[in-house]
């Protein structure tokens, strides 16, 4: 690998060269402060919502890329130089950035000196922290003036972006001692601001871009670091930045440590104001304070870490016989899982944080991955989501996380969305055992003050599927399901429309096979959740409904060779061997055998085949749906508009990979449930100036072998690969399955693996869960021992001694 390598025992990504094919970006924090910094310390910062809360500017599809950060500029001798290479891009002697868990580690090094800039975010503080170190590795004294550098935003990152005749005359900052106070709309609406300050004693600042940089340079060359000087300017409108100059004189082989604290300060109850225009600063004072201890940074660093080793051992496998999945399932996939819970599809190198709030079907998704991390945190979040439903079953597609309100803009009609809500809370029971959320009040959206239960909210879910069923009996599909770019009722010729929400979808009669299979799903899971909870005529009724589905699926949907896709306004089928292209889609082949769909009739085998035949591709994964439409077809809207090969136009959208990965696991197909896995896996990715993406978190999209550009990827990080890629790891390759009565072990391995062990913390117990396959198997459990006991089945028991550690041992063979 030419830019860097895992380093597994320390849990980190190292990167050993700043031009990466793309930015490469860690995701730091994990409750209400967050940054995103790349690896040349690029990136920003914000406070709980991207878009109302933005600490520190960042411009998007920038030329360079991610030009904007977190910068420490070193003027030396005639030199300038950055310890991450960019903005000056000044050639280095040495680079090293490790991506860690909660942080991220850079060190540069030119002519002797090597700085280092450790950037992280201290659990349930509103503070960023860069603890710099700054060494002499010369024989000679050495002196240097380090710069440091952010830009403020305007905290509404959309205004900040477009409505320049009111923002270049809105900024507003005052200067004490060390710190940078950025209180930009302080005396009207809002009562918070951003703190800057560096520990250390400093030699000057600048508040005023024009001043720092100047108008005509850029952040490669500031005027002020140019002229090794800071101009102590105040910033009065314009752009307010945070600049601090720190001369250094260092001893040969001496080095200093200080750091930098970027922080969001919400005044609370006390006075805003010492005096007009002073801020009462008593709780900016006491955070300076506060990290002015370097032990107290390195106890605040110890308990990021500390932290994640602590969510970590929730799930982890020594042993698993192949490093990628081992890896990814112990570490990475779980924290990217952590970043979608927390950012849905808000905030990353992709999306910008103003765009796509949290996703009704995206954030219910995520849950999957991170329910066994902090169930208590899922809890909350299902019920968030659940308010968010319309009291006749619609929902709103996306809401925001500050105000937890959904989005008129785009509205509901996504007729997937509520099923969704049936597997996240499913999947929460079957963690916690705790089936009291169902009679949680969260009232619909429309009704405010209602008192209806999150049970109610499923029930209406159901019911709004089986009372919007098309010609065949499908489920209607509304504006989209899953997959947003499927626009039946769109039929849009105007270049200024949307297509997804621009068709109406009343009186339409487009219906989704895909729906057909998710509800399926949803509904065996509510059936088997009803018995746990002894409600025999719940469970019954629901079987019933299930039943129904399945005989028109198997009746209306099966296309001879593999399942349609859907049937347009028309009632034409969409992904059918009658069409001339998009012929055979993935999600439908998945969704109808996750739902139990042509068990007894082989077709569930058939419509896998039909994948591999014409959709996988051993290197890039499955592509969506053969052959690529090359046509814009009006009836069938977004989906056809993108390039053949990409995004939704038969390019390898890896989320309904991962549901592919469980159907031949189901199979009992461990060799091809492992072969898949990894071939969108991006720890097995061989050649990084193709795949470009981050080697150690999934990406949205790689282009398929439909496209001139294969195995490229894009939009990594936010993507429901996460959660569902850990579900496929976790639960159908290793095997570890919690289920209402305990966990149930059900591997299905290569034949080649001899075993492997897992730890599992699951409701309060640790179970050592050890897997042999003396007989080179790939499925079913022979024996299963508990504790030196044997026990039939595949469950393992909960305990009903207060025992807090338990050991299985899962023979495989039967
Ligand atoms: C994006 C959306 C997700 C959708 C998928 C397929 O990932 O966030 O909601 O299901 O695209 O269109
Ligand atoms: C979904 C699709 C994407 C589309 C986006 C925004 O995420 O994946 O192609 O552009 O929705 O509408």
């Amino acid at each position: 690998m030419r830019y860097g390598h895992f380093d597994d025992k320390q849990r980190e990504f190292v990167i050993t060269r700043p031009d990466t094919p793309l930015p490469w970006l860690n995701m730091l924090g994990q409750d209400e402060f967050y940054g995103l910094c790349t690896q040349t310390a690029g990136g920003y910062s914000f406070w709980k919502d991207a878009r109302l809360r933005r600490i520190t500017r960042y411009r998007y599809n920038n030329n360079p890329m991610d030009n904007d950060g977190r910068f420490l500029y070193v003027r030396h001798g005639k030199s300038v130089w950055n310890p991450g290479w960019k903005p000056s891009r000044t050639k280095l002697d040495g680079f090293e950035c490790r991506h860690g868990l909660g942080y991220t580690n850079i060190v540069g090094r030119k002519d002797g000196i090597e700085v280092q800039q450790r950037v992280f975010i201290p659990p349930n503080e509103n503070v960023e922290i860069w603890k710099v170190t700054v060494r002499n590795r010369t024989k000679q004294r050495q002196k240097l003036s380090l710069f440091s550098y952010v830009e403020f935003c305007f905290y509404e990152a959309l205004n900040d972006m477009t409505n320049y005749q009111r923002t270049y005359s809105i900024g507003e900052v005052e200067i004490e001692g060390n710190a940078i106070y950025h209180k930009t709309e302080y005396r009207e609406r809002r009562n918070h601001y951003t703190l800057f300050g560096c520990t250390r004693k400093i030699d000057g600042f600048d508040t005023s871009r024009d001043a720092f940089v100047g108008v005509h340079h850029g952040l490669h060359d500031p005027k002020a670091v140019l002229a090794g000087k800071c101009t102590n300017s105040h910033a009065y409108g314009w752009n307010p930045v945070g600049a601090h100059q720190v001369n250094l004189n260092l001893a040969p082989g001496a080095e200093e440590t200080f750091a930098y604290v970027l922080a969001y300060v919400d005044q609370g109850d006390l006075p805003k104001f010492d005096a007009p225009f002073v801020i009462n600063k008593t709780k900016g004072r006491e955070v300076l304070k506060r990290y002015s201890d370097i032990a107290e940074i390195d106890r605040a660093f110890a308990a990021v870490k500390g932290r994640w080793d602590e969510l970590l051992s929730n799930f982890t496998t020594p042993d698993a016989p192949n490093e990628h999945l081992r890896r990814m399932v112990n570490v990475w996939n779980q924290v990217q899982c952590m970043a979608t819970f927390n950012l849905s599809r808000s905030t990353s190198g992709y999306e910008t944080g103003i765009g796509r709030g949290m996703g009704y079907r995206d954030s219910n998704q995520d849950i999957l991955g991170f329910v066994h991390l902090l169930p208590e945190r899922a809890r909350q979040r299902i019920l968030d989501i659940a308010s968010t439903q319309l009291s006749d079953g619609t929902c709103f597609h996306q809401y925001q996380p500050l105000t937890k309100k959904g989005n008129a803009d785009i509205g509901g009609g996504f007729n997937d969305d509520p099923l969704w809500l049936i597997l996240s809370t499913c999947a929460y029971i079957r963690e916690t055992g705790d089936a009291s959320i169902l009679n949680e009040v969260c009232g619909y959206a429309d009704k405010p003050g209602s008192k209806d239960t999150l049970l109610h909210h499923i029930e209406t879910s159901i019911a709004y599927t089986l009372n919007n069923r098309g010609p065949h009996g499908l489920p209607l599909i509304g504006h989209a399901d899953w997959n947003d770019c499927l626009n039946l009722n769109c039929f849009s010729k105007e270049p200024n429309e949307s297509f997804q929400v621009t068709g109406d979808i009343a009186g339409s009669k487009a219906e989704s096979v895909m729906i057909a299979g998710l509800f399926l799903y949803a509904t065996r899971d509510l059936a088997a959740l009803y018995g746990h909870l002894g409600r025999a005529e719940d469970k019954q009724r629901v079987e019933g409904y299930y039943g129904d589905m399945l005989k028109t699926v198997e009746t209306q949907a099966w296309d001879g060779a593999w399942y349609t896709r859907a049937f347009d306004a028309q009632s034409r089928p969409v992904g059918s061997k009658a069409c001339k292209e998009g012929k055979v889609f993935i999600e439908s082949q998945a969704w109808c055998v996750l739902g139990g769909a042509g068990q007894d009739n082989g077709r569930a085998k058939k419509a896998l085949q039909a994948v591999e035949k014409h959709l996988y591709h051993p290197k890039y994964g499955c592509a969506l749906q053969w052959p690529p439409y090359s046509e814009y077809h009006l009836e069938l809207g977004e989906v056809s508009s993108y390039p053949p090969g990409y995004k939704e136009n038969a390019g390898v959208f890896s989320h309904n990979n991962t549901w592919i990965h469980i159907g031949w696991a189901m199979f009992g197909d461990g060799e091809r449930a492992l072969d898949y896995y990894l071939s969108i896996c991006p720890s097995a990715k061989p050649d990084h100036d193709i795949y470009r993406s981050e080697p150690y978190v999934y990406a949205q999209m790689t282009a398929s072998q439909f496209s001139p550009t294969p195995g490229e990827a894009k939009n990594s990080w936010l993507t429901g690969t996460a959660a569902w890629s850990f579900v496929v790891g976790s639960q159908y390759i290793l095997g570890i399955q919690p289920d209402f009565n305990g966990l149930r072990i059900d591997p299905c391995v290569p034949k080649d693996w001899k075993g492997f062990t897992v730890q599992r913390k699951y409701r309060g117990v640790t179970y050592t869960i050890i897997v042999k396959n003396p007989k080179k198997k790939s499925k079913g459990i022979k024996t299963l021992v508990v504790d030196g006991k044997k026990v039939d089945g595949n469950v393992v028991p909960l305990p009903s001694d207060g025992r807090s550690s338990v050991t299985v041992e899962a023979t495989l063979g039967a």
